[in-house]
């Protein structure tokens, strides 16, 4: 029998910096880095969050010796989009690195992009995952990391339109080089899947994780004191010692005490298996299962902020009535659902789509690359960030989690979110939701004041 092993090589060079889980920093410095498209007329908090276009620019502007990119779609570098000039600019700044001697390298699921071979004519170097072969999925993960020292995880993808015309939610955390070690032996484990279609049984030591849910990083956000740890999917992609996306997003639900605000695009407790040339459709409960636990059990108030757009899934609307039909009778039960709606425009129903996909608590933060969907997490790769903050009453800073709890009340409370009711109107109108049975209707009617 052949064992299949990975190299234990690391990728060349990169641990030349000499840092250590011994001595890596944890003293870090972390912002918030959204984009909002202009027409939504949403304020960013100025002093507290970052365009996400002047993160990545500043990420680069740190970068001394290494540029390490995931995204699955590369297309920044659109001449057709009178929009896409942000996304061009930071397609210049990447081709532009290797001259200040700093390397770049890519992982995407698919090579043969134009983009892809401009950036490696340019000294880029590019690995490929081939997700179909790998799980039959998608590579849904987009992080970078710069130097093993600084990171940036969140919804947006190498598109030009995560610069200008979608919603977009991540961190930009930076002199955290512990945290940026380990997301880096998630890296290291991607480019080490190129060009294959199995995953080996045996892992090189160096993709292991160094951290997780039960052995977090004690660090400090801003001078405040937290844990962090970083989890992925699918299940395949795990090595030893790392943490699934769906236990680190069930651990921050069931550590919540009082409120868990959830903003993702779609949200659908469904899994599809294909097993031989046929597929098999099953309910999914890992997530929904702790969400009505801590509604109906423990009292936590919960709110779910879903995109409405061109692919919600019917059943959505009939998994999301069936959540909020449990507080039914019950005193101290809340939980509120509303969708994200935007104009759509024909030719691109991505513009103003609002991309999020993350939540807060009382006490952590998980931000994470896939869409709360059965078969994503079972199947699409996928990264998240886990952040707990301690004792955040002692100290008068404002911390990332407050920022990113304002930043979901902002879209919570605009015109934008809507919530829903079943269309009385047999044929549904302009503008209603077709659901499996029937038709939805958004209304704006907005119970804010009342509910928080
Ligand atoms: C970190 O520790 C390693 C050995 O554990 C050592 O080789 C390296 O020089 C140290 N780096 C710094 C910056 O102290
Ligand atoms: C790669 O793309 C080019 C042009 O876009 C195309 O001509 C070529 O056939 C593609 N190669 C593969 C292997 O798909
Ligand atoms: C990925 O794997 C699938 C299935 O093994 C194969 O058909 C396809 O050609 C591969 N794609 C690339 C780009 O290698
Ligand atoms: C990172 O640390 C260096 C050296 O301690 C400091 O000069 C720099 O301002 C820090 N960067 C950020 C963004 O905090
Ligand atoms: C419900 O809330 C009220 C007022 O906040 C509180 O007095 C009561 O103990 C709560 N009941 C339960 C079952 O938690």
């Amino acid at each position: 029998m052949m064992v299949l092993i990975f190299s234990s090589v690391d990728i060349w060079g990169d641990d030349e910096d000499g840092i250590t889980e011994d001595n890596c920093s944890r003293d870090c410095h972390i912002v918030l880095a959204e984009n909002i498209p202009e027409e939504f007329s949403l304020r960013m908090d100025g002093r507290h969050s970052l365009p996400l276009a002047v993160g990545f620019h500043s990420l680069l502007d740190q970068a001394k010796t290494s540029v390490q990119v995931v995204s699955s779609v590369w297309n920044l570098n659109s001449w057709e989009h009178l929009s896409a000039s942000q996304g061009q600019l930071l397609f210049q700044r990447l081709q532009s690195l290797r001259p200040r001697g700093v390397k770049l390298k890519i992982v995407s699921s698919w090579t043969n992009s134009t983009e892809l071979k401009a950036l490696e004519a340019h000294g880029a170097e590019v690995r490929s995952v081939n997700m179909t072969a790998l799980t039959r999925g998608g590579l849904h993960s987009s992080f970078w990391v710069v130097d093993r020292k600084h990171i940036y995880i969140g919804s947006a993808d190498m598109d030009w339109r995560s610069l200008s015309k979608r919603k977009e939610l991540g961190v930009v955390v930076y002199n955290c080089s512990c945290l940026a070690l380990d997301l880096h032996r998630v890296f290291s484990f991607y480019w080490q899947l190129h060009d294959r279609d199995y995953i080996p049984s045996i892992w090189s030591k160096r993709i292991t994780a160094l951290y997780g849910k039960h052995q977090a990083l004690e660090l400090q956000l801003n001078a405040t004191p937290a844990a962090a740890y970083v989890s992925t999917s699918p299940d395949l992609f795990c090595p030893k010692d790392r943490t699934r996306d769906v236990d680190a997003i069930s651990q921050v639900i069931q550590s919540a005490k009082t409120f868990i605000f959830i903003s993702v695009m779609d949200y659908l407790p469904l899994v599809r298996r294909s097993f031989r040339r046929t597929s098999v459709t099953r309910y999914w409960s890992t997530i929904d299962e702790v969400i009505r636990e801590a509604v109906v059990l423990r009292g936590v108030k919960v709110h779910l902020l879903i995109s409405f757009w061109r692919k919600t899934h019917p059943l959505t609307f009939n998994f999301v009535t069936s959540l909020k039909s449990l507080c039914m009778q019950l005193h101290n039960c809340s939980l509120e659902v509303k969708f994200f709606s935007h104009k759509e425009q024909k030719d691109d129903f991505q513009l103003g789509l609002n991309h999020n996909k993350y939540m807060v608590t009382d006490n952590a933060v998980y931000i994470g690359n896939n869409d709360w969907v059965g078969s994503d997490f079972d199947r699409d790769a996928g990264v998240g960030l886990v952040m707990k903050i301690k004792d955040s009453h002692q100290n008068r800073r404002v911390t990332v989690l407050e920022q990113i709890k304002a930043a979901f009340v902002r879209d919570w409370k605009s015109h934008h979110a809507k919530n829903l009711q079943k269309s009385k109107d047999q044929q549904g109108k302009r503008g209603s939701l077709q659901g499996s049975k029937g038709f939805w209707d958004l209304t704006e009617e907005n119970d804010w004041n009342q509910s928080l």
